[in-house]
């Protein structure tokens, strides 16, 4: 692992500097990067709406950096919508993209003045038409191909493309235009040709609709999904970009739809260096080759993302030397908390307890999946540095 593939020498400096007297596990998100990456991502995606998917980092300090930009924002519950309600974030800049809602929480969203939501269900759908009468419903699209993502989506959302249709003559049929289609290609997808398949799967129903129903659907909503650097680096996103950009050309050319974009993972990710230290190294018996390293943040609090050693996320020693394989476990006293396993990680033969480890990559969907009191570990602390 090369830390410059991650970090410039003054990204590195700021972060190893500010962390030297904080007590580990900790988390530093830098916010001038959060900017950095908005920016980035409006140049790549010119035509494109920004809503950023507030569940891959959802402090104040994060959001407001994305409320100065302009930022619109894509929420799960209605706990994430009082809090951009509370920064002063209007209600036109927020789409709820959660499939999944009460009644309640439809009706709640929309009193406050959300006008623009998610489905992938009859049910769901029925609710949106009855309590958020007039607004503006796209029906979530399940894309197959999104299971060769790291952290796949397709499990649980969206619906076929037969029930897509199926969505939109219901609606029709009660008055309802639908305003358009999402899809994810998957979480951290790193296989370009996925958004290629999801746009001509979205481009055969828009075709569908005008030619069947006469509904012209206006908008595509193509998730998030773009990938972040981790232990594996992927292509620069100016690439991504510009292969996502001609598909969309060549479907849907001097006839294109309003786009939107929901990052998450991509912009929040590298914006992290999670800092742990060493308790234990110990050995299961004289025989075993591989050394286990115990370090005080695991599974439970911020890296449940090594699940099925799905997200492997670059990690950092200042130790040098000669190297040999690890395994990497977390403090809890849950077997489960163990991080990696089958994938070794290599680390300098010299490291000790009470060694830190810096993991990078790690400002997307960390500080959010921690436990509150599981073992009595409190959840990680964050920081954030201008
Ligand atoms: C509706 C929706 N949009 C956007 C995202 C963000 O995806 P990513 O973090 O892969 O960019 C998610 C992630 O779960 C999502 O469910």
């Amino acid at each position: 692992m090369n830390l410059r593939d991650y970090l410039t020498p003054g990204e590195w400096t700021r972060f190893r500097e500010f962390s030297v007297d904080k007590e580990t596990p900790f988390l530093m998100i830098d916010l001038k990067k959060v900017k950095k990456n908005y920016i980035d991502f409006k140049r790549n995606f010119e035509q494109a709406d920004m809503y950023y998917a507030v569940k891959a980092s959802p402090s104040v300090e994060v959001l407001s950096v994305l409320d100065e930009q302009g930022s619109c924002f894509d929420i799960a519950s209605v706990y994430e919508l009082d809090r951009l309600l509370g920064l002063g974030v209007d209600p036109d800049r927020i789409s709820y993209g959660n499939t999944i809602k009460k009644i309640k929480e439809i009706s709640y969203a929309y009193s406050k003045g959300v006008r623009l939501f998610a489905t992938d269900s009859e049910a769901d759908l029925e609710n949106l038409i009855k309590y958020a009468p007039g607004s503006k419903i796209y029906i979530r699209l399940l894309v197959e191909g999104a299971m060769s993502a790291d952290w796949p989506l397709a499990r649980k959302f969206g619906c076929s493309m037969d029930e897509v249709k199926r969505l939109i003559s219901l609606a029709k049929a009660q008055g309802v235009i639908i305003y358009g289609v999402s899809f994810h290609v998957g979480s951290q997808q790193r296989n370009i040709l996925v958004w290629q398949y999801a746009l001509m799967k979205v481009w055969d129903i828009f075709e569908w609709a005008m030619d069947n129903e006469d509904v012209e659907l206006e908008m595509i909503n193509m998730g998030g999904g773009f990938p972040s650097d981790y232990f594996h680096l992927t292509e620069d996103m100016d690439v991504y970009a510009e292969h996502i950009n001609r598909f969309l050309d060549e479907y849907f050319g001097d006839k294109m739809p309003k786009i939107i974009i929901e990052p998450g993972r991509s912009l929040a990710g590298n914006t992290g260096v999670l800092v742990t230290e060493i308790v234990l190294i110990s050995q299961k018996n004289q025989f075993e080759p591989f050394q286990w390293v115990y370090q005080d943040a695991g599974m439970f609090n911020g890296l449940i993302e090594t699940m099925g050693e799905a997200i492997k996320y670059p990690i950092y020693t200042e130790k040098k030397g000669e190297k040999g394989e690890y395994i990497l476990a977390g403090p809890t006293c849950d077997s489960m908390d163990i991080l990696y396993q089958d994938f070794k990680y290599e680390f300098p033969l010299s490291l000790e307890i009470g060694d830190r480890l810096y993991w990078l990559s790690t400002g997307a969907y960390t500080s959010s999946y921690c436990s509150v009191e599981f073992n009595g570990f409190p959840p990680m602390k964050t920081y954030f540095i201008d």
